[in-house]
């Protein structure tokens, strides 16, 4: 008998592709199914950013390239991380191009966990988070971050989830699946608490820049928390890019020089095309005007939720407005019935994909995650059935 290893048992499939999955089978059959299940937007990539690609392409840049990443794109990450949040980055020892932001969370990881080591992850979250730590063998501790605490964890629950294995919290916000994000204070907060154990603090902003109202603060931009804190990010959500698989990992220089070994012993880099038209994106001024124009775009479908919400008026369906990222987590606690059986019935009468709430940990259960990364027609369909399915039970 082969062995296989063991770690993967602990992992669920995802409940994100079993449900588009099953979509596309459906889809394939003649079923036309309002899909509000997956995190990708509906907007195209800017055409300016495909030209860029295409003439680095044409000019060469078809070979390896260095497993930082290219300096051009380098320094476009560290003047990024000085605009938007104010923090500055030496992009020659302290910032490192990944293959999306999924491979610079795994490379952060893989740079700073050792077997055993406990991990802080808030529930609900993205389900990645916990199964690459898991991976990676470490010890996962869910800490709870319910929906009467704005989808934050309580400090009592940070307190009382350390142990003396405790390395790393895992934060990620604007949040997938809630949209939230916590207060300045409660950062500062929580870096007194990561400071006073001796913690890592690995922060996957991939939502950062769609946000509703204030811009969310980075945690490493907290004073004092720089120097224990891994940004992960991509260019994936922002600037519609999800299939180019860029992205990068800021995080001090001794975790840089580990994930480069991690980098260049698994993908050994970014595609050096795919580099180019990543600076030209997060550079060109007409760029952050599109990125600007998609955001005010989910911020339309976000009101447009909220007025349906307030004309269907139903008991069934509890909305909590996403601060950011694009995503609903609405409330159907009251429906007394588990999420997966939801999601399941609302596809199978109302032809609507969603995610179900317990994918992204027990504090989900009850929820239920609906996309606005889609057409305002299918927002507005799709939510009208959750509601008239959810009031006629
Ligand atoms: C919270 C979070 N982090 C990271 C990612 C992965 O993004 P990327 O496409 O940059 O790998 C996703 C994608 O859904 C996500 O929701």
């Amino acid at each position: 008998m082969k062995s296989f290893n063991t770690q993967f048992d602990l992992i669920r499939q995802s409940a994100t592709i079993a449900m588009a999955d099953r979509i596309h089978v459906l889809n394939a059959s003649g079923k036309n199914i309002v899909g509000l299940q997956v995190g990708d937007p509906d907007f195209g990539t800017d055409p300016a950013i495909v030209d860029v690609a295409y003439k680095a392409m044409r000019d060469g840049l078809t070979h390896y390239g260095s497993s930082r990443g290219m300096p051009e794109l380098l320094s476009a990450v560290a003047n990024k991380l000085m605009r938007d949040e104010g923090i500055s980055y030496d992009p020659a020892s302290e910032i490192l191009i990944s293959h999306g932001g999924i491979h610079a969370y795994y490379l952060a990881m893989q740079s700073i966990l050792n077997p055993g080591d406990d991990v802080l992850i808030p529930d609900p979250s993205w389900a990645t988070h916990t199964n690459m730590a898991i991976m990676l063998r470490g010890n996962v501790i869910r800490v709870p971050a319910p929906a009467e605490n704005g989808f934050v964890p309580l400090f009592d629950s940070w307190l009382k989830a350390l142990t003396p294995k405790t390395r790393v919290i895992v934060l990620n916000y604007p949040s997938n699946p809630t949209g939230s994000y916590p207060s300045r204070e409660y950062l500062q907060k929580l870096q007194d608490f990561a400071a006073k154990n001796n913690l890592w603090i690995v922060s996957d902003e991939v939502y950062g820049s769609l946000y509703y109202e204030e811009r969310p603060t980075s945690v490493a931009a907290i004073e004092g928390a720089k120097e224990r804190t891994l940004i992960v990010n991509s260019l994936s959500k922002s600037y519609a890019m999800t299939g180019w698989r860029v992205g990068y990992l800021a995080a001090p220089a001794r975790v840089i020089e580990n994930a480069i070994k991690a980098g260049q012993n698994s993908i050994t880099c970014v595609a050096p095309f795919i580099q180019k038209a990543a600076a030209f994106a997060l550079t060109d001024p007409a760029i952050q005007e599109v990125t600007a124009n998609m955001r005010a775009g989910y911020a339309r479908r976000r009101d447009l939720v909220l007025r349906l919400s307030h004309e269907l008026e139903s008991d069934k369906v509890k909305v909590i407005l996403p601060q950011g990222a694009f995503y609903f987590f609405l409330d159907l606690r009251a429906m007394k019935m588990p999420s997966v059986e939801m999601c399941e019935k609302i596809l199978e009468t109302e032809s609507v994909g969603l995610v179900p709430g317990s994918a992204f940990g027990s504090e989900g259960e009850g929820f239920i995650r609906m996309t606005i990364a889609a057409s305002d027609e299918d927002v507005e369909a799709g939510f009208r059935k959750i509601v008239e399915w959810a009031d006629r039970q």
